[in-house]
């Protein structure tokens, strides 16, 4: 069996990811500082697998720390999740996520090299195409310049990969670009966990659906696209775990010269903020107290992926629709409070 360290690995999409590994036969380890998380997501994986989970808290910035995880555990591979990722939180403490983002990436790095080597996939985002000039976005779309210290992080950690794999020939690297990840596992044992005010959608949506804040607020309805409102890739959360098997799969079989190959994980469907709120209320049988405010700064009007080269080369898709995922959202919401 080979293992996978997860760092990052008690969040959102870790855990998801965890669940979707342990399907396919691998081996997980997680580490996590828990900064951005709790052990619920930790303890849904381990009711939906019925697997203990070997489990770190450490943080993955310190080597000593990575170097015992190493020490303990045969592994063969990792998923880089851990960072911060809140982007306005980014642009007042651009220090904090420089340090934390590029720092854990380079320590793990380092002690995988010291350890042998292996595969490495890396968690980017669509953030690094900014406002694409054409759509949909290639892998080849080129990068804009980050408008956030949060972007930056990502494009900076995509070229310490690709030159790691480049100088060690023991490690191969994988670059996954994720578009807007949304919804929950269906058993609603896990799912996303946002501290303090959502700044994303479906959270604050589910939120507000919920009972917990007062309405949406729909930033922009006067952007040049069929409704006013922007227009976004939204990716069930399942569906983006299973490339993660798909991404070891090809980076530990096929991929012929061991090059760090990029793929964007979306679904290749532009959808408007205005459409994704109806299906929710249709979906679910909710209503939802929304109005259209102002549009919120540094935001895109449109982004979608090409799917194409990720569809073709590592065999995945993307399949589920975005009603069973807000419908799954919507699901995880409620038991986490307690709602009928
Ligand atoms: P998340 O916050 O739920 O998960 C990240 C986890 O990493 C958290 O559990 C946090 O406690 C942990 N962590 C942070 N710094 C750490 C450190 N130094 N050492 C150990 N653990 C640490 O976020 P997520 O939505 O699951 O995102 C996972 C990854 O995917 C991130 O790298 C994020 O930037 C990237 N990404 C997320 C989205 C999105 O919309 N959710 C989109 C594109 C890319
Ligand atoms: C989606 C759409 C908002 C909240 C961000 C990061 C990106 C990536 C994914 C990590 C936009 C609108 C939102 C609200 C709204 N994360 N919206 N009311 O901005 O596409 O991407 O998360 O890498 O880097 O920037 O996602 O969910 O915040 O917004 O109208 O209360 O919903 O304006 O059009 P975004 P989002």
């Amino acid at each position: 069996m080979k293992n996978i360290l997860i760092t990052g690995g008690a969040g959102f999409i870790g855990s998801h990811t965890a669940v979707e590994l342990i399907g396919a036969g691998y081996g997980v380890i997680v580490v996590d500082n828990l900064s951005n998380a709790d052990t619920t997501c930790l303890e849904g994986v381990e009711k939906i697998t019925g697997q203990k989970i070997p489990f770190y808290k450490a943080d993955c910035c310190e080597k000593e720390d990575m170097r015992k995880i190493f020490g303990e555990n045969r592994i063969d591979g990792a998923i880089h999740f851990a960072a911060f990722k809140a982007v306005g939180e980014s642009v007042d403490r651009p220090l904090m996520y420089y340090r934390n983002n590029l720092l854990s990436f380079i320590t793990l790095l380092e002690v995988m090299i010291e350890n042998g080597g292996g595969g490495v996939v890396f968690s980017s985002s669509a953030t690094v195409y900014g406002q694409p000039d054409k759509l949909p976005a290639t892998e080849d779309t080129p990068r804009k310049p980050a408008t956030s210290p949060y972007g930056n992080t990502k494009q900076i950690c995509e070229d310490i990969l690709l030159d790691a794999v480049k100088a060690h020939p023991s490690l191969k690297g994988m670059i996954l670009r994720y578009f807007n990840p949304i919804g929950a596992h269906p058993s609603a044992l896990i799912g996303e966990l946002p501290r303090g005010v959502p700044n994303n959608l479906v959270p604050f949506i589910t939120q507000t659906a919920a009972g917990l804040r007062e309405e949406l607020r729909i930033f922009g309805n006067d952007y040049p696209t069929p409704d006013g409102t922007a227009l976004r890739d939204y990716i069930d959360i399942v569906d983006l775990a299973t490339a993660h098997v798909s991404a070891f799969e090809r980076m530990t079989g096929h991929n012929p010269d061991g090059s760090c190959e990029v793929f964007n994980i979306g679904t290749g469907r532009p959808l408007s903020v205005m459409e994704l709120v109806e299906r929710f209320m249709a979906i679910n049988r909710v209503p939802l107290k929304y109005k259209i405010a102002g549009r919120r700064e540094g935001d895109v009007e449109a982004v979608w992926a090409d799917t194409s080269l990720a569809n073709r080369v590592l065999g995945w898709k993307a399949c589920r629709s975005v009603e069973e995922t807000l419908a799954n959202a919507w699901a995880w919401e409620k038991k986490l409070r307690r709602l009928k």
